[in-house]
């Protein structure tokens, strides 16, 4: 019997092989679930290609988190696939270069709004959308980068993830007479095409190995997508607002 049997999973953010939503959507249909996918603009195509090398092809539904069109019918576009949903996995993240790469005192709102519209008011937006589908038992599950510290180069994208890993409290406040949670996992580095877009992003993931008790491999999304899966399941059902670190034991250490 597998983890997330019968369950009906939307995974946002599969854009590569690479992506760590691509491994949480392997996971998931490993795991017994049906999973629908989402994705948006020129991206479309690149999702449904990445899609047919999943355990089972998985069905791509539009959705650019910023567009209110997109949101107001995404129910409707998931109704298409599965009748109601289990999970919702949050796997997106996007800045300007502008204020990321040692950049943060020349970061311009323009910028940083972009910046925390895509990677963390779009928590609630998604959930919101997907709520007609969610009930009592439903998770949310999304992906951040701890926010508890200043790190090298992520600049606005580290205010960003504060802000998401605060949306998702609030989420747990508000969903949570619904039976629906909203957890996090908080990954370690991981070469995937947003980290690689970081200018700099060797410096983040520099020495995180070493420090590391358990060790860390940036070139292993599995750990973190067992994580999600397991946020997923029914096997944490009275935890939320929580954010589960899956870095090799790093966010524990003192230097
Ligand atoms: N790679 C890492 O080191 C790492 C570590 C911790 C957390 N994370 C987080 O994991 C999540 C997934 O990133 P990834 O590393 O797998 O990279 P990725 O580039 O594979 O995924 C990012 C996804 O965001 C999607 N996206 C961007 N703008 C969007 C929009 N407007 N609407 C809908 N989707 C949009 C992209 O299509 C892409 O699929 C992000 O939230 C990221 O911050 C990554």
């Amino acid at each position: 019997m597998g983890l997330l049997d019968g369950k009906k999973i939307l995974v946002t953010g599969v854009l590569t092989d690479a992506s760590i939503a691509f491994h949480v959507a392997r996971l998931a249909q490993e795991e017994g679930a049906q999973v629908v996918l989402t994705s948006f603009g020129r991206q479309f195509r690149l999702t449904q290609a990445i899609a047919r090398r999943l355990p089972q092809e998985a069905p791509v539904v539009q959705l650019d988190v910023t567009d209110d069109e997109d949101l107001a019918a995404l129910a409707d576009r998931v109704r298409e696939h599965v009748d109601s949903l289990d999970g919702v996995v949050h796997s997106i993240g996007f800045a300007p270069q502008s204020v990321m790469g040692g950049n943060f005192l020349s970061g311009e709102w323009a910028d940083v709004s972009t910046a925390l519209e895509v990677s963390a008011f779009s928590l609630k937006s998604l959930a919101v959308a997907a709520k007609p589908l969610l009930s009592s038992g439903g998770s949310i599950v999304g992906l951040t980068f701890d926010a508890s510290f200043a790190w090298p180069v992520y600049d606005w994208m580290g205010v960003a993830k504060a802000a998401f890993e605060s949306t998702s409290r609030y989420l747990a406040r508000d969903l949570g007479a619904d039976g629906i949670r909203s957890n996090l996992v908080s990954a370690g580095p991981i070469r995937t095409t947003a980290a690689k877009s970081i200018p700099g992003f060797a410096s983040m993931e520099d020495g995180w190995p070493e420090r590391a008790p358990l060790g860390w491999d940036q070139t292993d999304p599995e750990p973190t997508a067992r994580a999600v899966a397991a946020l997923l399941s029914d096997w944490f059902p009275a935890t939320t607002g929580e954010i589960v670190h899956v870095d090799g034991g790093v966010h524990a250490m003192g230097l």
